[in-house]
């Protein structure tokens, strides 16, 4: 398991399956603002790639994360878009309603940031996120990422277009811990 200084990225487990799919995925409004992708229903035990783990899958690494202490499930990471020539990846987190607003998205970036460049060897990490997204944005920010642009109605979300935000952190700027 990675570590960070109040959350652990381990492997998906089955029983992980369930609570992500109540209370991520099933949550339209959310889960259309946190994946580009229309939604659609997943059903139990359906091999939809959203929800489950495809180990053949050289280009993303899906975790679940947890809490340090008790294990408790609190919401899932990626490294997703893996460029093994270009040495970049991106960044992808969701935390359950009830763990948000913690300081575990943070420590979430920088154990994502500790994976992507020290275990991968990356030298460029990327988020995109809407650009109303607070929390998300200070996140990546407390970890070193640099606004580099807006996509301008990039993203269709729930019957209207909204803008993106692109953010990036090089290897040689990375410090491992979140700065204020
Ligand atoms: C975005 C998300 C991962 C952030 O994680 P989090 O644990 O809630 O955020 P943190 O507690 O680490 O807070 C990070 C910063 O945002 C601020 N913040 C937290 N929740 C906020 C909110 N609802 N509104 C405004 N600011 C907020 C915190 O005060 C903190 O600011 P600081 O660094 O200046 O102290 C989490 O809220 C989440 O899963 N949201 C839903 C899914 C999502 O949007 N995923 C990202 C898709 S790109």
């Amino acid at each position: 398991m990675l570590t960070g200084s109040t959350v652990g990225l381990r492997a998906r487990h089955e029983e992980d399956f369930p609570v992500l799919r109540a209370e991520l995925y099933n949550d339209v409004v959310r889960s259309s603002r946190a994946d580009s992708r229309p939604w659609r229903p997943v059903a139990p035990g359906s091999t939809d790639s959203r929800l489950t783990v495809d180990d053949e899958d050289e280009e993303s690494v899906k975790f679940s994360v947890v809490e340090l202490a008790g294990g408790t499930l609190v919401g899932s990471a990626v490294l997703w878009g893996i460029d093994n020539h270009n040495r970049g990846a991106h960044l992808g987190l969701s935390l359950l309603p009830a763990s948000r607003g913690k300081g575990y998205g943070t420590d979430v970036v920088a154990v994502l940031c500790h994976y992507g460049f020290v275990v991968r060897g990356l030298r460029r990490l990327q988020i995109e996120t809407l650009s109303d997204n607070t929390a998300m944005l200070r996140a990546a920010e407390r970890n070193g990422f640099v606004r580099e642009g807006v996509l301008r109605s990039s993203a269709w979300v729930m019957g209207e277009f909204l803008d993106e935000v692109l953010l990036g952190l090089l290897a040689r700027e990375w410090r491992p811990d979140p700065k204020a």
